[in-house]
């Protein structure tokens, strides 16, 4: 089915200067950037995108590290979306990722983890709309 799901380039995917390097593996995949924004998060906002996190561990440094530059964030839409998503990026932890994998290729560590994906179809649409009021997503 078609899908759409939330896309993050994170800041030290950004500060490396690779968001054309990501962008395009979206496209080579036949996903389509269909929103698109760069934004330096408020705290606020991280801690709110983040919410299902907060009793974490690593919420603080979580949010420490997406506060600490800009980010890409993006709305992509194509057919079974959001696991093509989740393959283009790797496992969590870059250590574990495939070869070949976003994260095996750009990320450093499980914090500054190059990008984030939404995991499946209802937090997508939470993630979407917390990023993007429907006026502003350019389907076809
Ligand atoms: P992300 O997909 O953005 O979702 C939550 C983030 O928390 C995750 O990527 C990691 O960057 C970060 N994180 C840090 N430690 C952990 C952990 N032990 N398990 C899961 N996520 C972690």
């Amino acid at each position: 089915a078609i899908e759409r799901t939330l896309s993050i380039i994170k800041p030290d995917a950004v500060a490396k200067n690779v968001i054309g390097q990501i962008y395009s593996r979206f496209e080579n995949a036949g996903l389509k950037i269909i929103a698109a924004r760069m934004i330096h998060l408020s705290r606020a906002e991280a801690e709110g995108f983040y919410a299902v996190h907060r009793e974490r561990p690593f919420f603080k440094d979580l949010v420490d590290f997406m506060v600490s530059g800009p980010v890409i964030v993006q709305a992509l839409e194509g057919e079974n979306a959001i696991l093509k998503h989740r393959d283009l990026m790797g496992a969590t932890d870059p250590k574990k990722a495939e070869k070949g994998t976003i994260r095996a290729d750009f990320a450093d560590s499980i914090d500054a983890n190059a990008v984030h994906g939404s995991d499946a179809a209802e937090t997508a649409k939470v993630e979407i709309s917390y990023f993007f009021p429907a006026l502003n997503i350019y389907s076809r």
